[in-house]
């Protein structure tokens, strides 16, 4: 039986560091005297640190020398990482590790598809990096989501086909990329927010191991196993 592709955003879907993205960025944007709600952080979701302080300036009117731009992104970037310096396997979104043991058990394959150029030290100070048989992160990619590069990267390092890989996604962009690449997505929070994903949990405690078996099947998607 061909082995499927479970393949794992990030931030807001493995760990809670979407928050500490959002404060980082609340702190340019009031510096700034821009208002950046969480309804704005929304778009910025999935999206990579470039293109997310384009949309704030966008949202301020504000043109900025790439001088400046530079100087934020350095702001922002170690603004993030000062939230980060005494992580471990604490900030572990719950019921996660759980459904990533029995993918294991399984004998499936796990990929990491995220945006973040910050992505491998946060799996070493979690302490999951071994769980992954893949990992695409920012470094690695050219064009952020809702481009489906990066899962596509991630399909083709486990060797799996498109339709037997299953993304999960806390964005709107990371859901568009996966539809676009033809993956079975599954959005991990609001439903309202993601409404375009194929499958929805508030979070991976309400994800019973029941609905990982039968993505293990072959063409969970066409066959209605679920
Ligand atoms: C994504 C986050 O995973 O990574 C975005 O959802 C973030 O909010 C992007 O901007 C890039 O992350 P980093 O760590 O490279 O700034
Ligand atoms: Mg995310």
């Amino acid at each position: 039986m061909n082995k499927k592709a479970f393949i794992f955003d990030l931030d807001g879907v493995i760990v809670d560091t979407a928050k500490y993205h959002f404060l980082a960025w609340q702190k340019i944007a009031s510096q700034l005297g821009i208002e950046f709600t969480p309804e704005h952080n929304e778009h910025l979701k999935g999206v990579s640190r470039v293109r997310s302080l384009d949309i704030i300036l966008e949202l301020g009117k504000i043109k900025a020398t790439q001088e400046d731009k530079n100087k934020w992104l350095i702001q922002k970037n170690e603004d993030y990482l000062s939230y980060l310096v005494d992580m471990d396997q604490s900030e572990i979104l719950p019921g996660v590790f759980h459904i990533l043991e029995f993918i294991k058990e399984k004998n499936q394959l796990i990929a990491l598809g995220s945006a973040s150029k910050n992505a491998r030290p946060i799996l070493e100070k979690t302490g999951i990096l071994p769980l992954f048989d893949a990992i695409v992160d920012g470094n690695d990619v050219s064009n952020a989501k809702p481009d489906p590069e990066v899962f596509l990267r991630a399909a083709r390092l486990l060797n799996t086909s498109n339709e037997n890989s299953i993304v999960f996604e806390d964005s709107v962009a990371g859901i568009q990329a996966a539809n676009t690449a033809n993956m079975v997505s599954v959005g991990i929070g609001d439903k309202k927010i993601l409404h375009e994903a194929k499958y929805n949990f508030s979070d991976f405690t309400f994800m019973d191991v029941s609905f990982i078996e039968a993505l293990c099947l072959p063409n969970p998607s066409k066959g209605g196993a679920l």
